[in-house]
């Protein structure tokens, strides 16, 4: 099968990942501790004598994720969720599958700027007759994502159906109906 390989630097919303940064840590490392109520930016740190080479590794990313979905693609995701270790060490990265014709809709990661490598298929939707995979990494250890039609169209509370209608120059029709499916 012919492969490409692409790579995007995708600098998603500057303005926002301008001020978007997780500083330098000040330790070796600092695995995120799930357990504790502490408040602190990203998660306190574990007692490092209960730090094992369990919390800095994570298997899996060579099996597709599930695409049986309405996106035909599936995200699967390596953030501090996953892998403690990556606490205070602002980085991460994901594992994208696609089906034929699959998206990954349109998003932004307001903590992070992402690089994206293709390394099957050919990207923006699939648009071959075969499935893709795509491997980015994102500079935040919680990149966040934020979905532009859920966030559009989902919000909760509603934005008001004519606001809505007036400024994608659309009848509020098709506003109610979008709102009625994310
Ligand atoms: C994939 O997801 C679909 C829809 O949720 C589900 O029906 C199916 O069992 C899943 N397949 C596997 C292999 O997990
Ligand atoms: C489709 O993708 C969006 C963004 O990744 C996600 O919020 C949504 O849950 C996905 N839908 C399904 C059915 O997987």
């Amino acid at each position: 099968m012919e492969k490409y390989i692409i790579v995007i630097l995708a600098l998603s919303f500057a303005c926002l990942s301008l001020d978007a940064f997780e500083p330098s840590p000040l330790q070796d490392f600092c695995v995120a501790d799930s357990t504790t109520s502490a408040r602190v930016n990203g998660h306190a740190c574990k007692n490092p004598s209960s730090v094992g080479a369990n919390d800095f590794s994570f298997s899996g990313l060579h099996m597709p994720g599930n695409t049986s979905n309405p996106n035909g693609s599936k995200v699967t995701p390596v953030t501090v969720s996953q892998l403690p270790g990556l606490n205070t060490l602002g980085i991460s990265m994901v594992r994208i599958d696609y089906l034929p014709w699959g998206i990954n809709p349109p998003h932004t990661h307001p903590r992070a700027t992402e690089i994206l490598t293709v390394i099957e298929g050919s990207l923006q939707r699939n648009v071959g007759t075969v499935n893709a995979v795509a491997i980015a990494a994102l500079s935040s250890q919680n990149p966040g994502v934020i979905t532009i039609a859920n966030a559009v169209f989902g919000s909760k509370p509603d934005f008001s159906g004519d606001v809505l209608a007036k400024a994608f120059q659309v009848d509020k029709s098709v506003v109610d109906q979008l709102q009625t499916i994310f």
